[in-house]
């Protein structure tokens, strides 16, 4: 690992569902000005190589260099794979965790990820014997620097009461799926809130549709000149919550960097965080 990392973004670009032109749109966001770049070692929904390749290129293009980078990856269980498995499923779970993360720095062209996170649960009720045996996997990949930073995907908060009781550790980040309907995931975002931990947001915007047209986006937007997602961004780092975004048009990838520079008011963010009541 290098003496000094990259900071945490505060925007990242996914790279789920774009197969083929993964490598091309990786580079293109590192040259539009994306600086964290999220994938995961599931070859169903992600083309790590792919996000390795455009890595590669904007290294020899001189756009950046791998310490300019937030790099992010997963483990993803056996129940979330196909037939394509960066692991033997024969082995222990503690030795996925260790095949996973040796076949995702081989993908990315590194020998450390800034953020090493574990895709799902094994259970949808609570935190599992399995979960605890990855997460000790995983912090045996921090202490031996392969990973800076541990987070959790797709949990709810009794996911994480769990995991605080049988872990005694907290991760640094928390990515979820990010609903109005449900107070833009309030619960997890409090228990987030009070431990520090960053909780970061996917499907801000295709979860969310109709919130995309309603006056309480619309109207502000129509007055700060600025579109819909870019509120919805905006109001979503305004209450905490890292972005993510996986646009494929290059338009869209700068309209989502600009948006950090969009500051709403606060009865907007407030209409907004409380907009399905
Ligand atoms: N942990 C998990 O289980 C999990 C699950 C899902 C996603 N993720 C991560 O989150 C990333 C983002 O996924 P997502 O579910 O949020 O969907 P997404 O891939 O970001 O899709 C966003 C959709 O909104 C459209 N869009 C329209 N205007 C846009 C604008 N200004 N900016 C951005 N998009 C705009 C995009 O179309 P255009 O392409 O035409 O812009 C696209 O169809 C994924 O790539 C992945 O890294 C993680």
């Amino acid at each position: 690992m290098p003496e000094s990392f990259a900071p945490i973004p505060d925007l990242l670009y996914g790279t789920a569902w774009k197969k083929d032109p993964t490598a091309a749109l990786t580079e293109l966001a590192l040259r539009t000005g994306f600086r964290g770049v999220d994938t995961a070692n599931q070859l169903r929904h992600y083309h790590e190589v792919g996000v390795g390749e455009g890595l590669a290129a904007a290294y020899r293009a001189g756009i950046v260099t791998r310490s300019d980078l937030f790099l992010q990856t997963k483990f993803t269980y056996r129940q979330g794979q196909d037939h394509r498995l960066p692991y033997d499923p024969a082995a222990s779970l503690t030795v996925q965790v260790a095949q996973s993360m040796a076949s995702s720095l081989e993908h990315l062209g590194t020998d450390y990820v800034d953020s090493f996170v574990l895709h799902g649960p094994a259970w949808r009720h609570g935190w599992s014997p399995d979960d605890a045996e990855v997460w000790e996997a995983m912090r045996k990949e921090r202490a031996a620097g392969r990973t800076r930073l541990l987070g959790v995907s797709n949990v709810g908060l009794h996911h994480l009461d769990h995991m605080m009781a049988a872990q005694n550790e907290a991760p640094a980040f928390v990515q979820n799926r990010c609903f109005a309907v449900a107070g833009w995931d309030s619960d997890v975002r409090r228990f987030c809130r009070e431990r520090e931990i960053t909780y970061q947001g996917f499907s801000l915007l295709t979860a969310n549709l109709e919130v995309l047209q309603h006056p309480v986006v619309t109207d502000p937007a129509a007055k700060l000149n600025a579109t819909p997602a870019q509120v919805v961004f905006a109001f979503a780092r305004a209450i905490g919550i890292l972005p993510l975004t996986g646009t494929t048009n290059p338009e869209h990838m700068k309209q989502d960097l600009a948006s950090r520079e969009l500051t709403l008011p606060a009865k907007v963010i407030q209409a907004i965080e409380h907009i399905a009541g």
